[in-house]
């Protein structure tokens, strides 16, 4: 099968380890088989906020992220929703096709609006997942590498798909999720691992800010270490991060903690991803803003190019 990888992230601020795990490694591993699109959906920001923030700061940070995990401009073309035009067009086409019952069940919204700082809660939040469905149909991918939480908008996305070529004509493939398959991280605090909830490891951390946030994490007061995601979440949490970076099971490193509790749990999490993260971090070092936006500026036009195409085919099967 010849894919077109399509994938993305809000520039809401650093990227982090349940990001790498949970979709970085996979586009990495992709990038040389398939073509593949990047997206920073800076559009996609002000769903749960009022104001976009500091834009730029983290448009620029999310690009030296990219590129300190590997992912090789070259290859890849990395873009943004504002520098796309036709990709947002295709949002309006699509809001038609889908009912405000689906908009309104969508599991990952539901969990954003609870944990949304905002009194209320705006249009975009509701309709984002069709303007996401854009995003992937754009390029016509065909392959999402993803997070779990993102499942519900590729589901939005094939129902788009299906939708407009009954209804019109045979323009869009029916994509699929690609789902890291390692196990589940979450956050310190044994939620959802998010910028915005001030759980997360952040690839560009420094090695004593990593050590930092480990030592606040949520453990318990049991000495002996075991591996038990059921009755000891937070640990069984800690052992996955750690059994992740070194590319051991869980058990075993439990196993070898043994009695020391969890101060010694955390000095071997702290020291697997410090060690894990030190070549990335140091990549990162080596490129700078400059470069990182003329990547993105080929990037976009490479991305626009492709909108224009599709958006061109979606208006003649409308007949507009
Ligand atoms: N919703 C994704 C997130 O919050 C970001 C995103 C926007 C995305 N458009 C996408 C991911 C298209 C995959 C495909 O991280």
């Amino acid at each position: 099968m010849d894919h077109i990888v399509l994938t993305g992230d809000r520039p809401t601020g650093p990227l982090h380890l349940g990001h790498y795990f949970g979709s970085l490694a996979n586009r990495v591993a992709l990038q040389d088989t398939y073509p593949m699109y990047v997206l920073i959906a800076d559009y996609q920001v002000i769903t749960d906020r009022d104001r976009p923030g500091e834009i730029q700061r983290n448009v620029t940070d999310l690009l030296l992220d990219y590129l300190a995990v590997g992912l090789d401009p070259a290859k890849v073309a990395i873009f943004r929703h504002s520098a796309i035009p036709e990709l947002n067009q295709l949002m309006l086409p699509f809001l038609s096709l889908v009912s405000v019952a689906e908009l309104s069940r969508n599991p990952t919204v539901k969990d954003e609006i609870a944990h949304s700082s905002q009194q209320t809660v705006n249009g975009l939040m509701f309709t984002y997942p069709v303007h996401q469905a854009a995003d992937i149909l754009f390029c016509k991918g065909t392959l999402v590498p993803v997070g779990r939480d993102q499942l519900p908008h590729v589901e939005m996305t094939r129902l788009v798909a299906r939708r407009f070529n009954e209804r019109y004509a045979a323009v869009f493939p029916v994509p699929e999720a690609m789902m890291g398959d390692g196990p589940l991280v979450k956050g310190l605090d044994g939620g959802k691992m998010s910028k915005s909830r001030g759980n997360a490891i952040p690839l560009s951390a420094t090695e004593d800010e990593t050590a930092a946030l480990i030592r606040k994490a949520r453990t318990d007061s049991e000495r002996l270490i075991t591996f038990d995601e059921r009755d000891r979440p937070e640990v069984a949490n800690l052992l996955t991060l750690a059994a992740l970076c070194l590319g051991r099971p869980q058990r075993e490193l439990a196993d070898e903690i043994g009695y020391g509790g969890a101060a010694a749990l955390k000095r071997l999490v702290t020291d697997a991803v410090n060690d894990f993260l030190r070549p990335i971090r140091r990549r990162r070092r080596e490129h700078t803003a400059e470069e990182a936006h003329v990547a993105l500026a080929e990037g976009n036009r490479r991305a626009r190019e492709r909108a224009i195409t599709t958006l061109d085919e979606v208006r003649d099967a409308m007949k507009f």
